[in-house]
């Protein structure tokens, strides 16, 4: 049985919300700073509408819901993170800004076995550990947008993580979630995104040369090959500021032409233009 009652999140934009959301229904305590109050109610909007969908889809009572919304509580200060025995961070996908909030942590959390989570796509996670006093703590548990939805979580332990945590964190994310766990060595994509970033900085490619259309190109991978959602309207879903975040982490990594991000892609972002989440990315969502 886990140890782990009172869990931290860092970060609720669209990863953070989800991961806190799994997290109170599966009866935690949870704890989610945010920069700014504008942050923190959007991250409730969002929580409250993905909840919704649960309960409209009769996955999740209204009792549950009203208990899971009771068990979430919002702050802006890392300092109330005390208490914690787990935190996941979920902040933006920029290495800077990420090992801030490790640093921070260290400097807050208390419980000497606590485990420093990070839900990065890319960033190494030795490099977020060596951020913090404690290593051996420090793991990458990768989740996927839509967190409620998809069951998979990668396990990145670093080169310096325990034995201890990575078997903590394990049972965590099985038996206190109910996700399904694969194995990733600490290298920039881990296995999915490594996998799916071409795929997708393929896809902009083909549209930046006039190739196919938006909607061609992803009607061809949804009724050709029976995937749920095509690489442009998943690249709005997962963000287009994320989606090259991964992209240049990669590409700093292996230096491969395949992980460089498409001009199209750039000036998308430098516009705005993000995706789902902006209303607009190579679909429109308004
Ligand atoms: N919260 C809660 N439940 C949700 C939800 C959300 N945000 N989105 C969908 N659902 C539920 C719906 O209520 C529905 O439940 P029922 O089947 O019980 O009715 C079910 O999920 C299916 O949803 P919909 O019928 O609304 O829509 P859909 O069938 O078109 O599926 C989708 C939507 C789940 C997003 C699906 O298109 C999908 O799985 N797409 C691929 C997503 C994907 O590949 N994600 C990985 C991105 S990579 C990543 O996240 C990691 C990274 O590092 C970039």
């Amino acid at each position: 049985m886990s140890d782990i009652q009172r869990v931290g999140v860092v970060g609720s934009g669209l990863m953070g919300s989800g991961i806190a959301e799994v997290c109170a229904r599966a009866g935690l305590d949870v704890l989610i700073a945010e920069v700014n109050l504008d942050a923190t109610e959007a991250a409730k909007a969002r929580i409250a509408t993905s909840l919704g969908r649960g309960v409209r889809s009769g996955k999740l009572s209204e009792q549950d819901r009203d208990a899971a919304l009771d068990r979430m509580r919002f702050t802006t200060d890392i300092a109330d993170f005390a208490d914690r025995n787990l935190v996941v961070e979920a902040v933006a996908e920029q290495e800077q800004v990420k090992t801030d909030v490790f640093t921070a942590l260290d400097k807050v959390v208390e419980d000497p076995d606590a485990i420093f989570a990070s839900n990065t796509s890319s960033i190494p996670i030795m490099k977020l550990g060596m951020a913090t006093s404690r290593p051996e703590q420090v793991i990458g548990v990768h989740f996927f947008n839509p967190v409620p939805v998809l069951k998979l979580v990668e396990l990145v332990p670093s080169l310096l993580t325990g034995q201890e945590t990575q078997d903590r964190a394990r049972e965590f994310v099985t038996t206190v979630l109910g996700k399904e766990v694969i194995r990733s060595q600490d290298r920039a994509g881990f296995v999915v995104n490594a996998l799916l970033i071409p795929y997708l900085l393929s896809s902009i490619r083909m549209l930046e040369s006039g190739f196919a259309s938006a909607e061609d190109i992803d009607s061809g991978m949804v009724l050709g090959c029976a995937h749920p959602m095509g690489p442009l309207r998943l690249a709005d879903l997962i963000g287009l500021d994320t989606t090259k975040a991964i992209a240049e982490s990669m590409y700093d990594e292996f230096k491969e032409p395949l992980y460089s991000p498409p001009p199209l892609l750039l000036r998308m972002v430098d516009a705005g233009l993000l995706g789902k989440k902006s209303g607009r990315g190579f679909h429109n969502y308004a």
